[in-house]
């Protein structure tokens, strides 16, 4: 067992429900709206994790649009998660209903409800209001926040003791103001986040009471709180003072802004361990990214993915490096690299393309426009300028000349070369492989590498030089290169 998150006399619920069945139409997409992503992680993503941290027994996702790729992600996810079909009837309250039995029936304790498209959300806000719940023994409590501009959201209407009467959804409150002229509810700037904490039994107890009858012809999750104190049940709140909290993403403007705030959170909580972050605005941070202290990241960083950077490296200016980890000490430059391991005090960049597969050791160096793919380097090697090199294992020590090839594609299959320690390679040397080369070899300046070379040997591939003298002068007669050339050379 993990530690307990909560304070003592705390127990862990013993459902979180998280409601995923919405179209999510004003996206305007074919990809269901809890798919897409904020920090490297999907917005339901975030809501699963968010839950997990209870440790609730049951961890419930419902669903209905696009069943199939959601539950295939939400399962990818969390393996043990319970996935309950919402039918066609709308709402709410109509999805809990159906979260719940997926459910054994003698369920009690606590349950908790969360949106698949709230991410920002944190763990320490659900705990609180389980631990608040829980200690007021509550039938309900809801977590609210207070808004400028609550258009859209439910509002809270309160009792004279301060206790949540009920939650009046904005098109119902439109309506009585309309029917009866009072604009009271309307004008109630708390709303409801949509997130609470129910006692099982009651919230199974008062859904089967909830109609459909309102403006919207819905089964309201909310007229669960009016009937839980009309039994006589404790219903009463949470207010979370950060609106980011309870923010839903419903358009990609608000995904976007969304992305942008666990960004700055990200951002900022690095900062605070001991990063550099020269320019947060244009550095990017994915959830799962780990950095450690005195790391520099220069503007137009991106980390994504399971991406880890070592003490002291300076990643950046525009680098984007995906599941790449980085040792201590390294300098990466303008790089793209994904599924790459950097070692210690290497050396990547500028302009450089590192493809999966790619491990440089320690003191290593990739130069300016290299691409690389399955290569593995050893310590101290470098491959400086301009080059590719793919499906290859190059030793310690070696250095790889200027304009290197590995060809390793024969137009059907690919093949492996492989490069000793101690080598030095002549510039625009072409490995065709499959080659091996031995430690200590040298190759000359445009060898065509097609056999294999021993240690210690020198590889030259060149036809011999002739020249033919005066040759610009009799053919390009008249031309600027013949007038430079000056009088004819004797000829012998
Ligand atoms: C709901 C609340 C409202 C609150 C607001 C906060 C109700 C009746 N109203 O509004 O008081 O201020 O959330 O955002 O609960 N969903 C389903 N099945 C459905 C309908 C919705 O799973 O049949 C899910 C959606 O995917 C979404 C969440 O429930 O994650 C909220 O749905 P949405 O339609 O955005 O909320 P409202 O009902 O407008
Ligand atoms: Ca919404």
């Amino acid at each position: 067992m993990t530690e307990s998150v909560y304070p003592t006399e705390t127990s862990a619920p013993s459902a979180v429900i998280v409601l995923a069945a919405g179209q999510g139409t004003r996206m305007k997409s074919t990809t269901p709206k809890v798919l897409h992503p904020i920090g490297g992680r999907s917005l339901v993503g975030h809501a699963l994790a968010a839950a997990q941290t209870l440790n609730p027994q049951h961890l419930v996702a419902v669903v209905r649009h696009e069943r199939d790729r959601v539950a295939a992600h939400l399962t990818e996810l969390v393996p043990d998660l319970v996935i309950a079909d919402q039918d066609d009837i709308p709402g709410t309250g109509r999805a809990v209903e159906q979260g719940l039995d997926a459910l054994p029936e003698d369920l009690d304790g606590t349950v908790v409800v969360t949106y698949g498209d709230v991410p920002l959300l944190t763990s320490e806000t659900l705990t609180e209001l389980v631990s608040t719940h829980q200690r007021d023994a509550n039938a309900v409590t809801v977590l609210t926040a207070s808004l400028p501009d609550p258009t859209g959201y439910g509002r809270i209407v309160r009792d004279d003791a301060g206790l949540v009467e009920r939650i009046v959804e904005h098109k119902d409150a439109l309506k009585i103001q309309q029917d009866t002229g009072d604009a009271s509810v309307l004008a109630l700037t708390e709303v409801n986040s949509g997130i609470y904490a129910f006692d099982a039994r009651v919230l199974r107890r008062t859904l089967a009471q909830v109609s459909t009858d309102n403006v919207q012809g819905e089964k309201y999750l909310t007229d669960v709180l009016g009937l839980a104190r009309a039994e006589g049940g404790r219903v009463a709140s949470l207010m979370t003072a950060d609106q980011w909290e309870v923010e839903g993403a419903n358009d990609r403007r608000q995904l976007a802004e969304l992305g942008r705030e666990l960004n700055n959170r990200l951002t900022d909580h690095w900062m605070r361990a001991g990063v550099t972050i020269i320019d947060p605005a244009s550095t990017w941070i994915d959830v799962q990214v780990s950095l450690s202290p005195d790391v520099v990241l220069k503007p137009g960083t991106q980390l994504h993915g399971a991406t880890t950077v070592g003490v002291g490296s300076v990643i950046g200016p525009d680098t984007t490096l995906t599941d790449v980890t980085v040792g201590a000490g390294a300098t990466v430059k303008r790089t793209d690299a994904t599924d790459s391991v950097i070692g210690d005090d290497a050396t990547v960049g500028p302009f450089t393309y590192l493809r999966p597969g790619t491990v440089l050791g320690e003191e290593g160096k990739i130069g300016a426009f290299y691409e690389t793919k399955k290569v593995t380097i050893g310590r101290g090697s470098k491959l400086s300028h301009l080059g590719y090199a793919g499906d290859a294992e190059i030793g310690e020590y070696t250095n790889i000349g200027c304009g290197n090839i590995t060809a390793n594609y024969d137009g059907v299959n690919k093949h492996r070369t492989v490069i000793g320690s101690h080598v030095r390679t002549g510039s625009n040397t072409v490995f065709t492989a499959p080659v091996e080369i031995g430690d200590g070899a040298y190759t000359g300046a445009g060898a065509v590498v097609r056999k294999n070379v021993p240690a210690g040997a020198l590889a030259l591939t060149v036809a011999q030089q002739r020249n033919m003298e005066n040759w610009v002068r009799e053919n390009r007669p008249g031309t600027a290169a013949a007038e430079a050339a000056g009088p004819a050379a004797p000829t012998s």
